[in-house]
């Protein structure tokens, strides 16, 4: 009898959890900003622009389907914002900035910033007396940004509101650390040819300080095989055609490092439906290689996978959110998020921490000396055992799913009679999707 009081006590515990945590709704084309143990997202398009600001907590383990999200409702961004562009940067890279996109308040300035650790929003209104080419100012929609190890922001391409036509510019923001309320906003003197003008597309950095950009809206009508590459150390621009299979167009789709030099490609609208969703652009190839690897379970959404949505890669996980996904030219939400092992492109139910462990328990540190087949450099690989915990949320949230799992089977005696005594072995296996 104590074990069936158990049982409720789990289907309450998970009913209350569902209802305490605050849900985002529905949105495609938000912007993400990873900071420390917190994703931070940012507006997105829901019939309107939205100025909706919430965080996933990253410093602890959670199921796909109750992901811990915390509301920054009081402090909403300044106007609604979707097709932004964002990046982290300043003083200890705590600062999110937010450029351009399409705004719900008309008057609203170019660059937002919000500090991560004063909680205050800022608007940067540009002065144009200091900037020659500001007089050619362009208000820009999606472009894409990173931000290199000294600080600048990189933005690539985008859609002018202007012009009414797709940018080749590569647009940097440099954040003044002992003057912190002065930003520098420049644009570089260096472009690609207009045939490589681009929205809708990814931009990457990889540790050497190149930048990637794969795909989007180009006015030159090549698949992602062929992709464009910025060395932010010569300030200069080349062109690669990658080996390996031969991919289609592919814009709104997202783009995530790995911390071994994989680019992990997922969804997107593409040209050719046969294309796999999930497809991975290895960098240590010289050019680089595409290769479309096996991921456990099909597909989400059967041929058409997420666009519009967000990837984020933290530890050994890839974060998807939200975006749109097409069922017979039907444009639905999504409203999962979706976790992937980059380890094995495993579709996951939990998120794990990695956690720095104490200097009491050992970390384990390889050092694996490998020659890659193409290239002839000596690529050295560290991989660092960090042990991880299984957070009481998520193993509660496994039990109840075997749990139902075994009514749903019909054997609901059967069930609970196994239950009963298997109770303690089952709830440490990971079950792989519903
Ligand atoms: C714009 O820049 C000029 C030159 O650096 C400076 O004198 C002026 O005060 C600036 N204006 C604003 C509004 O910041
Ligand atoms: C900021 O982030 C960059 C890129 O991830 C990193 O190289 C740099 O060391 C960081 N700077 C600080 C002060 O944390
Ligand atoms: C750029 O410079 C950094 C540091 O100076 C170096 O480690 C890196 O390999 C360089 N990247 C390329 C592509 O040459
Ligand atoms: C990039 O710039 C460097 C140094 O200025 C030069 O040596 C190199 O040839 C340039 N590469 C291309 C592709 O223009
Ligand atoms: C993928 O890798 C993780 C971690 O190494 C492992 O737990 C999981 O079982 C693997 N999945 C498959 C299908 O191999």
């Amino acid at each position: 009898m104590n074990s069936l009081l158990f049982i409720f006590a789990f289907v309450f515990l998970k009913s209350s959890i569902v209802v305490a945590s605050f849900n985002p709704g529905d949105r495609c084309f938000h912007e993400t900003v990873h900071i420390g143990d917190k994703l931070f997202f940012l507006g997105g398009y829901n019939d309107n622009h939205l100025s909706d600001f919430f965080y996933l907590d990253l410093s602890i383990s959670f199921h796909k389907d109750i992901p811990p999200w915390y509301n920054l409702d009081f402090r909403r961004i300044p106007s609604g914002v979707s097709k932004a562009a964002s990046s982290f940067g300043g003083s200890d890279n705590a600062t999110i900035f937010l450029i351009g996109g399409g705004r719900s308040y008309s008057r609203s300035d170019y660059i937002y910033s919000f500090n991560t650790k004063s909680f205050i929003w800022r608007s940067h209104s540009l002065n144009i007396s200091t900037f020659e080419w500001l007089w050619t100012f362009e208000w820009l929609w999606d472009m894409k940004g990173v931000t290199d190890d000294k600080g600048r922001i990189y933005f690539y391409g985008g859609w002018s509101s202007n012009s009414r036509a797709s940018s080749n510019k590569l647009q940097i923001l440099e954040f003044n650390i002992l003057e912190p309320s002065k930003i520098t906003w420049f644009e570089s003197s260096s472009r690609y040819g207009e045939s490589s003008s681009r929205y809708g597309h990814t931009v990457t950095l990889l540790s050497n300080g190149i930048i990637v950009i794969i795909g989007g809206y180009v006015n030159d009508k090549s698949g992602i095989d062929k992709i464009l590459l910025y060395n932010t150390n010569k300030s200069n621009w080349t062109s690669m055609i990658t080996q390996g299979i031969s991919l289609s167009e592919r814009v709104r789709h997202t783009a995530a490092l790995t911390n071994d030099g994989r680019i992990i490609v997922y969804g997107g609208i593409k040209k050719d439906s046969l294309d796999p969703n999930l497809v991975v652009l290895d960098t240590n190839f010289q050019p680089f290689k595409w290769l479309t690897p096996e991921a456990n379970h099909p597909p989400l959404y059967g041929l058409s996978g997420l666009y519009g949505h967000s990837a984020n890669i933290v530890g050994d996980y890839m974060i998807l959110a939200f975006g749109k996904f097409k069922i017979f030219e039907e444009e639905i939400y999504n409203r999962h998020t979706f976790l992937i092992d980059v380890r094995n492109y495993t579709w996951a139910s939990c998120f794990h921490p990695k956690r720095n462990v104490d200097t009491t328990t050992q970390v384990i540190t390889t050092q694996v000396e490998t020659i890659a087949q193409v290239v002839t450099t000596t690529q050295v690989v560290t991989t660092t055992q960090v042990i991880t915990k299984q957070d009481p949320v998520c193993t509660i949230h496994q039990l109840i799913e075997d749990i139902f799992g075994f009514f749903s089977n019909g054997c609901i005696l059967i069930g609970l009679l196994t239950f009963f005594f298997l109770v303690g072995g089952c709830c440490n296996n990971i079950r792989n999707g519903t």
